[in-house]
């Protein structure tokens, strides 16, 4: 059995939809209940057996690179003040994954980062976890994906329904199913009209991908937006090799804009054990019950 070692997280996106907020922050760092979402998606990594952990920044978002390193100063003042809790919860972020960082200094399409991971990944299978998509799913979702690779043997792409005028947000698969809430993808578009959509069935952002896939970016040429699209890339590997979706069961929250955000917050915030219960309180003070 191929085990699932290593993981991508591509990060060096501008965060248009987060403006003005990401003209200083990565959206990356943002704290969603009590850290920032970055370190959500590590632990779902970690939790799913993942051990490698490459994170692909840029030169504006240096703040994420400093965020795993050790702060030996900072740790020396909580010890002198003995803040022992404290100071296990920040040498903890560094000893959560053997974590790397790749620079991709021009934001030349979510493609291009993975290509750029070619080297580290080497010929083995891994995972991409776009930091955006928080999903709220039991087991996490890249381990039951894992799974469905154990199982079939080819890259597995994260799929959900939405709505047919919302197409053009998403690459839309056309699909054939071939067990429960498995499929096998046929085609893939990316950002269709409603139109000319094949299906409802959308791309979301979590992947196991076979390294073949790096071949095919460097195929790819650019698309929408001039950018190397991943969703192109992986349509040229379809031709090579078999491509299953997998229709996930749970919440998914877009936390790369600021209503997803708030909303994956506030559903954080509600099952966290030391806020849930006052937030509950809170809300019903000011929505009724
Ligand atoms: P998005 O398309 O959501 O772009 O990228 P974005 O820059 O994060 O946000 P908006 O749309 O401008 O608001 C999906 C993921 O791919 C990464 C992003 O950081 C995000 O995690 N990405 C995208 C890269 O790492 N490099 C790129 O060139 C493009």
């Amino acid at each position: 059995m191929i085990e699932i070692r290593k993981a991508v997280i591509p990060a060096a996106g501008l965060g248009t939809r987060f403006l003005p907020t990401t003209k200083s922050i990565p959206k990356e760092m943002l704290p969603l209940a009590d850290k920032p979402l970055i370190q959500h998606i590590i632990e779902e990594a970690v939790a799913s057996g993942i051990k490698q952990i490459i994170v692909i920044t840029s030169s504006a978002k240096i703040a994420i690179e400093e965020y795993f390193k050790r702060n030996l100063a900072l740790e020396s003042v909580l010890q002198e003040k003995g803040e022992t809790e404290l100071l296990e919860g920040v040498r903890r972020i560094s000893t959560l994954a053997n974590i790397s960082f790749i620079r991709q200094d021009q934001p030349l399409g979510l493609g291009h980062a993975i290509l750029a991971t070619r080297e580290i990944i080497g010929n083995e299978p891994f995972a991409v976890f776009l930091p955006d998509d928080i999903f709220d799913t039991d087991p996490p979702l890249i381990k039951q994906m894992i799974n469905v690779y154990q199982r079939h043997k080819g890259s597995v792409i994260a799929l959900r329904q939405v709505a047919k005028e919302d197409t053009v947000r998403y690459g839309i698969v056309k699909t054939d199913q071939v067990a429960e809430r498995v499929y096998r993808i046929l085609d893939m578009v990316e950002k269709p009209a409603p139109e000319e959509a094949p299906s409802n069935l959308a791309i979301m952002g979590r992947y196991i991908l076979t390294p073949e896939i790096f071949e095919a970016l460097i195929d790819t040429q650019p698309g929408t937006g001039g950018e190397i699209q991943l969703t192109d890339g992986l349509a040229l590997l379809l031709k090579q090799q078999a491509i299953y979706g997998y229709a996930f069961d749970g919440t998914y929250y877009d936390a790369g804009k600021p209503l997803g955000f708030l909303k994956a917050s506030v559903s954080l915030g509600l099952h966290h054990p030391g806020m849930g219960n006052e937030l509950r309180e809170h809300l019903r003070k000011l929505v009724g019950n």
